[in-house]
């Protein structure tokens, strides 16, 4: 990883083209061929956090925060552990009643948020402040930075490794955190033998052509990103659909687009559009869907045919060329299993915004009023 632009015209397209090699370092270090069996994960996890917790707590802001959704869908769906997610920044005035045998996970990309850190603090005084003996507490980080304060005060940190990244808009640490909430899963759904081993190994084998199947998905997007930027300068509103694992990454996508396009975007659980988001549709806001074959595939596409009656112009995420009927423009994704299809479908999303900002001519790296760690409340 390099910290120059080398031939990119953005740090945030280069960031997103290091994401295979993100994906191939992760996988180098913690899922080995030669791993055993009964140890299926090479992560840093301590036996008594696998032993002794019955639920979890994510905290976080921003871009984290979607990726602890993912992860709490993959630790509760797959590995069978509770596991709610909080805004750092709410948590802090609004925890939930302490309950014992909880690991509290905080996610930051700079370990420095403000929100984030303090969430952490004010919890881990709140349960040491607990004279019960049945109380086991622990608290884990995901970070790009181990030399943060995240690194210095959280007692195991896991670090993404994902290479330095310059633009504000997270892109490569996102896919590192995500990997680091498969990782999670996969051991804790060993260690209660959640799964099947086969299961295990499945998803073990998926996320090892994840890197391949990146590198293909970003030449063939940036391009098609590119071709459509145009039609989206004008644009005021955008609305992002998905459903159960790819909910948050429709919410990354709004994210992303609001953040250095500067054009108004919300992510919608796709099931709540008729609820309310609806009304807004017309010929001039777009929808972008994201629909991939799985548990909610076809309610997906249920809901974006709502989305296509009221003439909104319709953008698919999706592995199927036979939908392209339906969709105005189609990103296709491969065939994977639902599980990891997050990995995949966020990079559209990111060439997509990252396009029409370029196109737009913003400054892309450095979007106003935004920081790369935003270190005060
Ligand atoms: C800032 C950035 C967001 C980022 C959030 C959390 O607000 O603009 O893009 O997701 O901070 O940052 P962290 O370093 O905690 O992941």
């Amino acid at each position: 990883f390099f910290a120059d632009k080398r031939n990119f015209r953005h740090f945030m397209l280069k960031e997103i083209y290091e994401q295979p090699e993100t994906a191939q370092q992760w996988i180098d270090r913690f899922l080995p061929m030669d791993l055993p069996s009964e140890n299926p994960i090479a992560m840093p996890v301590s036996k008594s956090i696998l032993e002794n917790i019955e639920q979890i707590q994510i905290l976080a802001c921003g871009t984290s925060r979607h990726a602890g959704m993912v992860g709490a869908y993959l630790l509760e769906q797959f590995a069978g552990v509770p596991t709610k997610v909080y805004f750092a920044s709410e948590f802090r005035y609004a925890p939930p009643p302490l309950s014992p045998h909880t690991l509290t996970i905080g996610v930051s990309q700079s370990g420095e948020t403000a929100d984030t850190l303090a969430a952490l603090r004010m919890e881990k005084e709140r349960r040491d402040s607990t004279q019960d003996p049945n109380f086991s507490f622990h608290q884990l980080g995901i970070t790009n930075r181990v030399d943060s304060s995240f690194g210095r005060e959280l007692e195991n940190v896991i670090d993404i490794g994902s290479g330095i990244e310059i633009g504000v808009a997270a892109t490569k640490t996102f896919l590192g955190q995500m990997l680091s909430f498969y990782g999670l899963t996969i051991l804790f759904a060993s260690h209660r033998q959640k799964r099947k081993s086969q299961e295990i190994l499945d998803l073990s084998n998926d996320l090892r052509l994840i890197p391949k199947q990146l590198t293909n998905l970003i030449k063939k997007h940036d391009s098609l990103s590119k071709e459509i930027a145009h039609l989206f300068v004008e644009t005021k509103d955008v609305i992002f659909l998905g459903r159960g694992i790819n909910y948050p990454i429709a919410l990354e996508g709004a994210l992303k687009l609001k953040e250095i396009s500067y054009i108004h975007a919300q992510g919608y659980p796709a099931g709540e559009l008729k609820h309310g988001p609806i009304a807004l549709l017309d010929q001039h806001v777009p929808v972008v869907s994201i629909a991939v074959p799985g548990v909610v595939y076809e309610k997906v596409l249920s809901n974006s045919q709502e989305a296509k009656a009221r003439d909104a112009r319709l953008i698919g995420v999706s592995t199927h060329r036979s939908e392209s009927e339906m969709f105005d423009e189609l990103f296709t994704i491969p065939k994977v299993s639902e599980w990891v299809s997050p990995l995949l479908t966020v990079v559209p999303l990111q060439l997509f915004s990252y396009h029409i900002a370029a196109h737009k001519g913003l400054d892309v790296d450095q979007p106003r009023n935004l920081a790369k760690s935003v270190t005060v409340e």
